[in-house]
């Protein structure tokens, strides 16, 4: 299937998510939510999502599936990349709210940016699941293989391009759920 790499990525975003919802209502319960939680959290969003996520949807994907007839210029794709840089600007917003909470302890910013992203993101991934990736895997049956080989190159240039590793993003998320679920 040539889209169960992606799928794979979009449940390691999903329990990110889960664990910016929950570190939301900590915030709402007035909890102080330490750097060891918000510096991964920027470092999740704006590498493995944007540029590692995004890059192979981008580079691997959606060429893949404008050569089988979609357009790029409107429709799902279209929508698809303003998603992404959507996505990439309220990750911005994270970093600066994260970075003025940690200086004055004032949330309201910070709350603000993250209800953002987690409806958004969560809305961008159940339109993918369940519309564009049917879709391709429908489309791009026949050309499966190729496509993995190079949903894989550009996870693997984008990673040594930020000096990351799959691993590290997979550890990050573990340690971000088990910091967030011992806040009390
Ligand atoms: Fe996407
Ligand atoms: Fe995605």
């Amino acid at each position: 299937m040539s889209t169960e790499s992606l799928r794979k990525d979009h449940k390691l975003i999903e329990k990110v998510l889960q664990a910016l919802s929950a570190t939301i209502k900590l915030l709402r319960d007035g909890k102080q939510i330490p750097e060891q939680i918000l510096l991964p959290t920027l470092d999740f969003t704006q590498n493995f999502t944007d540029v590692c996520h995004h890059g192979k949807e981008e580079e691997a994907l959606f060429p893949a599936l404008e050569k089988s007839g979609m357009p790029t210029t409107m429709g799902p794709i279209h929508m698809m990349l303003i998603e992404h840089k959507r996505t990439k600007e309220i990750a911005e917003h994270i970093g600066l709210a994260s970075k003025k909470y940690l200086e004055t302890s004032d949330s309201a910013y910070l709350i603000e940016t993250l209800e953002l992203y987690v409806q958004h993101v969560t809305e961008h991934l159940w339109k993918e699941n369940n519309r564009l990736f049917m879709m391709a895997d429908t489309r791009l049956n026949s050309a499966s293989h190729e496509i993995d080989k190079n949903l894989d190159h550009v996870e693997e240039k984008k990673l040594t391009e930020l000096g990351k590793t799959r691993s590290h993003y997979e550890s990050l998320v573990d340690e971000l759920e088990k910091n967030v679920s011992e806040i009390n």
